[in-house]
């Protein structure tokens, strides 16, 4: 496979745009080829930061054949379409969590994928931290013993606007969307299973959509989860995990600084996994590896599709579309 960088295109302006365009250029594998936007001045104003050509819409860059792969960080209802045509044009996909609106949209877009030959990856970043990865690695063969309780939790406070698109039901926003989907995501990840049963409570806001919501988890093994998630909230990030010989927590899994605590009995030791890279280069070299066939991607297809499905079912437990 080729070694020459993987030159990415990106669809959308908008926070998290900026974010990974700026750490992109710490990634050595990567190569900022292309921005596009629904808005011509918006896509030159973000060119002109980050330095690469622009697009007064996302077609045209899908239409480069110095495009490889795509970074998809629009509005969570049109992951779905823009990762259809993306994969269709013959990019490689790295799409903004959570994946689809629901379990058959998310099942077309990995079926387009393999027709398509082509990578598709959930961009869960905080999966790509060394340390999230070594709290994975320690607590699945035992590393405290058989895991019983997880308490994992993410919220944070921000003024509610129909401007932001966390706030529009018809994008398929709200906190179960926006942030619960980690803490699903984690727990499976710990535990690796499914959850055999889950319940959620949601708080309805007058905007219509979650503004924030617990949840429980059980899982076959035993185990079960508590979560918390929220957009009207002051932040808590924390994530407790207890077993039946000792515990872990991690501060903030979501924007790690690579430090975890596991105890057992007297026994405290703080570990911390240092990462060279910031969060969205790191990612952004795991997803060239994974285009390169060098490694297998950090959230498979499966992991996706179990994900969604939670929080499908969630969801509509609480009374929301999709
Ligand atoms: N991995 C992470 O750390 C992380 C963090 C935050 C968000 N996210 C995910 O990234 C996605 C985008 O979140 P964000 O915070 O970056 O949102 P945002 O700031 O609102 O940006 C979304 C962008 O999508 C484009 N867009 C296309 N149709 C739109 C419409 N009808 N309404 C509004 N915008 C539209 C806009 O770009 P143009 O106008 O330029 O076309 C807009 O700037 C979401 O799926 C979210 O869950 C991930």
């Amino acid at each position: 496979m080729s070694r020459q960088p993987l030159r990415w295109g990106i669809l959308g302006t908008g926070k998290i745009a900026e974010k990974f365009a700026a750490q992109l250029v710490q990634a050595p594998s990567a190569k900022l080829a292309a921005v596009g936007s629904r808005s011509p001045d918006q896509a030159r104003a973000f060119a002109a930061r980050h330095g690469c050509p622009e697009h007064g819409s996302y077609e045209a860059v899908l239409s480069q054949v110095g495009v490889d792969a795509v970074y998809l960080s629009l509005p969570n209802l049109l992951h779905h379409r823009w990762t259809l045509e993306a994969l269709q044009a013959g990019k490689h996909v790295l799409c903004e969590k959570p994946l689809a609106v629901n379990v058959e949209q998310a099942e077309e877009m990995f079926a387009v994928a393999r027709r398509s030959e082509r990578m598709l990856v959930e961009a869960f970043m905080y999966r790509c931290h060394g340390a999230v990865r070594e709290v994975i690695a320690t607590v699945r063969p035992g590393g405290i013993g058989e895991v019983r309780v997880i308490r994992t939790n993410f919220t944070f406070n921000r003024a509610a606007s129909r401007d932001d698109v966390r706030y529009r039901p018809e994008l398929a926003g709200g906190s179960l969307m926006d942030v619960g989907c980690y803490c699903i995501n984690f727990a499976r990840a710990i535990t690796a299973q499914e959850p055999a049963g889950m319940h959620a409570v949601a708080h309805l806001h007058e905007l219509g959509v979650d503004d924030y919501a617990a949840g429980v988890l059980g899982f076959p093994s035993g185990a079960v989860c508590s979560f918390t998630c929220g957009m009207t909230v002051e932040n808590d990030r924390t994530t407790f995990i207890g077993g039946s010989e000792g515990r872990i927590a991690i501060e903030d899994p979501w924007f790690c600084n690579g430090e975890f605590t596991v105890i057992r009995g007297d026994e405290r030791d703080t570990i911390t996994v240092p990462e060279a890279l910031p969060p969205y280069a790191l990612e952004a070299e795991m997803f060239a590896r994974v285009v390169r066939g060098e490694e297998g991607p950090w959230i498979t297809p499966e992991d996706s599709l179990g994900n969604i499905r939670v929080l499908e079912m969630l969801r509509r437990q609480v009374g929301l579309p999709y």
